[in-house]
C-alpha cells in the first residue's frame, strides 16, 4: 500500500501550458467538487494533488519535472499526486520511473476518466495510468467550474490534424474532434443566463470545426453566426487559428457579426517558404501574406496576432533575415517568440537541432527587441482614442482602478470600482505602461 486510505478530502491543482489545459483544470475541478472534495492553494495540506501539465517545449516539461520532482523528496504519505495534461500522453507510465512518488498519470483524452482513476488507487494503492490516444468520449462541458465570473473559455474541438513537424500536440492530444454544434450553443446559453460577456472558443485550430463531422453541415463561421444570436454574449474570440483554414467566410463573419471581436491570431512560424516547407505549414510566404492583406482589406481595424519559432532545423542566417523582415513589415499587435526545442516523436528530431543555443538567443532577441518597439509605437497611437472595454476585474493595487480589454485584446486599466465588473464601458486613452493602456471613462 502506497498511501493510507483516508478519505481525500482537499485538493489542490496546478496548470501549466495552453489555454486548452486552463479549461481541462476547469473541468477536473468541477469533477473533484461533485466529489465532494474542496480546492485548496495550500499545496502543502491538500490530500490530492493534480499537476495539469505540458509538453510544447523543453522548459515547459523541465518546469514539472523540478516541480514534481522536488515533492518525491517532501511527500506527506498520505497524499495522493497525479499528473495529467500533455505530459501524461508524451510520456505515459514511463513518468513512473522518473517520479516512482506519484500515484496516477491521466492523458487529455481522459480527463472523464479521473473519478474511476481516483476510485482506483483508493482501492489498491497501486499506480494507475490512461492516456488514450484518442479522444472518443463526450467530455461533461458543462460540469467545468470557473473562477472568472465575466469570459469563459469553451471548447469547440479537440486535437490536432496539421503534423506540422516540430510539434508535439497531435501526439498529446490525438486527432481533431470536433464538439456537437447544439452542445456548444446551449453551453453558451447557459453561461449568458449566468451572466457571462465574454466567450473565447477554444482549439488546437478552431478553424478546422465541422471539417471532420460533415453529416452536422456546419463549419467554424457558421457556428459563430449561431452563437452571435445569443442575448447577453458580448464578445466572441476564438484561438488559435492554422493560416490554411482562415477563409473568408471567417473574415466576413469577423466583419458581419457583432459580438466576434476584431482580433485574430495568425501564426506565422517563419518567413522563409524553405523553412516553413520543412514545418509541414502548409502554406508559402506569399500566400500567407496575401491572406492577411486580404483579412486586412475585409475587417480594416483588425489585430493580428502571431507565434514565431528562430532556430528551426537549417535556418540560415538569411532566412531568419526574412523571418525578422515579415514582423517588421506586418506590424503584428501580439507576438509569441519562441527558439526551437526539439520534441521527442515528432517528424523535426530526424534532424540535427544545427543551429547552436547562442544563435538561437541571439535571433529571439532581436525579434523580441523588434517587436518591443512596434508594441511601443502601437500604444503610442492608442493615446487620445476611446476604447470599449469590457470590465474583468479590480486592478491589481487598489480597489480605485479596474481592468478589461478593448475588442482588440489590449489589456487597459482605468479608475473604477468592483460594482463595474462585467460591465461595457467607453474608456479615453490617456496613456501606456508597456503592454497596458491606462484611461478614463
Ligand atoms: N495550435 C496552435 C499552437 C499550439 S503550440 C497553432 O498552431 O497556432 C503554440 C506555439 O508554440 C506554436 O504556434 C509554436 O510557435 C510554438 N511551438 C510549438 N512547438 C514548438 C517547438 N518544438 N519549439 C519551439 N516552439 C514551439
Ligand atoms: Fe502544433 Fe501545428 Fe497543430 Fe498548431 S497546427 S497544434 S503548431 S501541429
Ligand atoms: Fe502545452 Fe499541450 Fe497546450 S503541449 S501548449 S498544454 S496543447
Amino acid at each position: 500500500m502506497r498511501h493510507s486510505k483516508k478519505d481525500l478530502k482537499t485538493f489542490y491543482v496546478r496548470t501549466y501550458g495552453c489555454q486548452m489545459n486552463e479549461l481541462d483544470t476547469e473541468i477536473m475541478v468541477g469533477t473533484l467538487e461533485e466529489r465532494g472534495l474542496t480546492r485548496t492553494q495550500n499545496e502543502k495540506a491538500a490530500d490530492l494533488l493534480i499537476f495539469n501539465t505540458c509538453s510544447v517545449r523543453d522548459l515547459a516539461e523541465r518546469k514539472v519535472m523540478g516541480k514534481v520532482g522536488q515533492l518525491g523528496r517532501s511527500k506527506r504519505r498520505e497524499s495522493v499526486i497525479g499528473v495529467t495534461g500533455c505530459m501524461a500522453n508524451a510520456k505515459k507510465d514511463s513518468l513512473f520511473r522518473k517520479l516512482p512518488h506519484i500515484d496516477f498519470v491521466l492523458g487529455t483524452n481522459n480527463i472523464h476518466d479521473l473519478n474511476h482513476v481516483l476510485d482506483d488507487v483508493m482501492a489498491t494503492g497501486k499506480q494507475t495510468f490512461r492516456t488514450d490516444q484518442q479522444f472518443t468520449t463526450e467530455l461533461d462541458y458543462q460540469g467545468a467550474v470557473r473562477d472568472d465570473k465575466v469570459k469563459a473559455f469553451i471548447s469547440i474541438i479537440r486535437g490536432c490534424d496539421k503534423y506540422c513537424t516540430y510539434c508535439v500536440v497531435p501526439y498529446t492530444r490525438g486527432p481533431e474532434v470536433s464538439r456537437e454544434l447544439t452542445d456548444i450553443v446551449q453551453e453558451c446559453e447557459k453561461l449568458a443566463g449566468n451572466g457571462y460577456k465574454e466567450i473565447t472558443l477554444l482549439g488546437q485550430n478552431v478553424n478546422s470545426f465541422g471539417k471532420d463531422k460533415p453529416e452536422m453541415k456546419k463549419l467554424f463561421h457558421d457556428l459563430l453566426y449561431e452563437i452571435d444570436k445569443i442575448d447577453g454574449i458580448e464578445r466572441i474570440r476564438f484561438m488559435t487559428s492554422h493560416p490554411v483554414d482562415i477563409t473568408r467566410e471567417l473574415m466576413e463573419a469577423i466583419r458581419d457579426l457583432n459580438s466576434v471581436c476584431e482580433f485574430v491570431h495568425f501564426p506565422i512560424q517563419a518567413g522563409s517558404s524553405r523553412i516553413l516547407r520543412k514545418m509541414h505549414r502548409i502554406y508559402t510566404k506569399e500566400q500567407y501574406l496575401e491572406k492577411v492583406a486580404m483579412l486586412r482589406e475585409i475587417v480594416p481595424n483588425v489585430a493580428l496576432g502571431t507565434d514565431i519559432i528562430v532556430g528551426f532545423p537549417t535556418e540560415t542566417d538569411e532566412e531568419f533575415e526574412m523571418t525578422y523582415d515579415v514582423l517588421k513589415e506586418l506590424e503584428y499587435d501580439v507576438a509569441f517568440l519562441f527558439a526551437y526545442s526539439p520534441r521527442q516523436g515528432t517528424p523535426a528530431m530526424r534532424w540535427v537541432d544545427d543551429v547552436p543555443e547562442e544563435v538561437k538567443q541571439e535571433r529571439l532577441h532581436s525579434l523580441i527587441e523588434l517587436q518591443n518597439e512596434i508594441t511601443a509605437k502601437k500604444q503610442q497611437q492608442m493615446i487620445g482614442k476611446t476604447v470599449e472595454i469590457l470590465v474583468e476585474d479590480v486592478g491589481r493595487r487598489d480597489d480605485q482602478t479596474v481592468k478589461g480589454r478593448t475588442r482588440c485584446w489590449k489589456n487597459t486599466i482605468f479608475p473604477g470600482t468592483k460594482k463595474d465588473i462585467g460591465k461595457l464601458v467607453k474608456v479615453k486613452v490617456h496613456g501606456y505602461n508597456h503592454q497596458t493602456l491606462m484611461g478614463t471613462v
